[in-house]
């Protein structure tokens, strides 16, 4: 079955070709980020204009880089929540339309089960069950996943996600959005020993997490350490490698919690901050040290893109999902509200 995927929800226009059979056949991406970059973060109404006018261009470039026609497509599946709402609608609609002109089956996908299942684009594929670290720009939680739409939310922030903690302590050091991985190679030349800023939630039981007062400690820090000005190039690589061991440290150890308490040893870590090195390769090595095996989508499909959508819509319109003629988005969307694929 040859799906094709649209991705809208935010800021990158990504479509791909996935095919049941021969796996990933094309993938193509517009990122949005020098659009908002002048605003210090996304605005929706460019969001969706932008993918309005990004949408037939790139169907044209994905089908061809395929060697493929529409007459060549099963289904399409598009993103539909969570997400921009304007941004969902435009994707939604597009690719609904589409499968009405060729009277093909299409299908909404949640973005989050995009991400994690994007590791399964990868050549060895995670066995379930697994315990999946979601990390992005909006969302940080762990996931039991039994199988394919049979998710167990374990735990969550209960306030900022780690992507958005990494993107408003970027820009406090004047980094351009979304600072997350510019901070991170900030922080390389940084010593963390240096700004040590709190863990928070470490201290309690249970698998929540919250960022916002880490946040706010590195806001306090940036403002009253007299280091700002005397040597301030340094002390910004300083405060970047603080703040990202902070956030690695807290995410790794309720990671070690979740794997321990379901006594799993398989883990995926996935969305925008799985492109996170130090993140990689600290959860990496909590996997091998309980036996098992950490499993990330290659960098390019971290961070938002068409393929997990298309990879998505394939194993579900295989099993005889489909929308009907109604476009409904989900801007708001728990995982565990989807159905498991029989
Ligand atoms: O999954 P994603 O592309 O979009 C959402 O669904 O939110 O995630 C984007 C997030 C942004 O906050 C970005 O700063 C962060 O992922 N990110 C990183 C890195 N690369 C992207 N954060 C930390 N280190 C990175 N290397
Ligand atoms: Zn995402």
């Amino acid at each position: 079955m040859l799906v094709l995927g649209f991705e809208t929800s935010c800021d990158e226009t990504g479509l791909a070709l996935y095919d049941s059979e021969r796996g990933l056949l094309a993938d193509v991406l517009h990122s949005q980020v020098d659009l908002h970059a002048l605003y210090g973060g996304v605005v929706p109404e460019l969001a969706s204009r932008d993918h309005v006018r990004r949408l037939v261009p790139l169907t044209r470039r994905v089908l061809a880089n395929a060697g493929k026609g529409l007459a060549d497509l099963d289904g399409v599946a598009y993103t539909v929540g969570p997400g921009l709402a304007g941004a969902l609608m435009s994707g939604a609609l597009a690719g609904r339309a589409l499968g009405w002109a060729l009277a093909k089956p299409t299908l909404g996908v949640h973005h989050m089960e995009g991400h994690l299942l994007s590791p399964m684009l990868e050549s060895s594929p995670p066995p379930f069950p697994f315990i999946c670290l979601l990390v992005s720009g909006g969302h940080t939680e762990f996931v039991r996943v039994a199988g394919i739409g049979r998710y167990q939310r374990l735990g969550r922030t209960i306030d900022d996600a780690a992507g958005e903690a990494f993107d408003k302590t970027a820009k406090l050091l004047g980094l351009a959005y979304p600072g997350g991985a510019a901070l991170s190679r900030l922080a390389e030349t940084g010593d963390a020993t240096q700004v040590r800023l709190p863990r928070p939630m470490l201290d309690r039981p249970g698998l929540d997490v919250s960022f916002s007062g880490l946040k706010t400690a590195a806001i306090t820090r940036f403002r009253d350490d007299p280091r700002r000005t005397t040597d301030a190039e340094r002390f910004a690589a300083d405060l970047a490698a603080g703040f990202e061991a902070a956030i690695v440290d807290v995410l790794v150890e309720k990671t070690r919690r979740a794997m321990d308490q379901e006594a799993i040893a398989t883990l995926v870590v996935a969305g925008g901050v799985s492109a996170n090195r130090r993140l990689r390769a600290a959860l990496e090595a909590l996997a091998n040290e309980r036996g098992g095996r950490a499993y990330c989508p290659r960098l390019a499909f971290c961070t938002d893109n068409g393929a997990m959508i298309a990879l998505v819509g394939a194993l579900r319109l295989a099993a005889g999902e489909s929308d009907d003629l109604g476009v409904t988005i989900r801007p708001r969307w728990p995982l565990d509200e989807l159905l498991p694929v029989a």
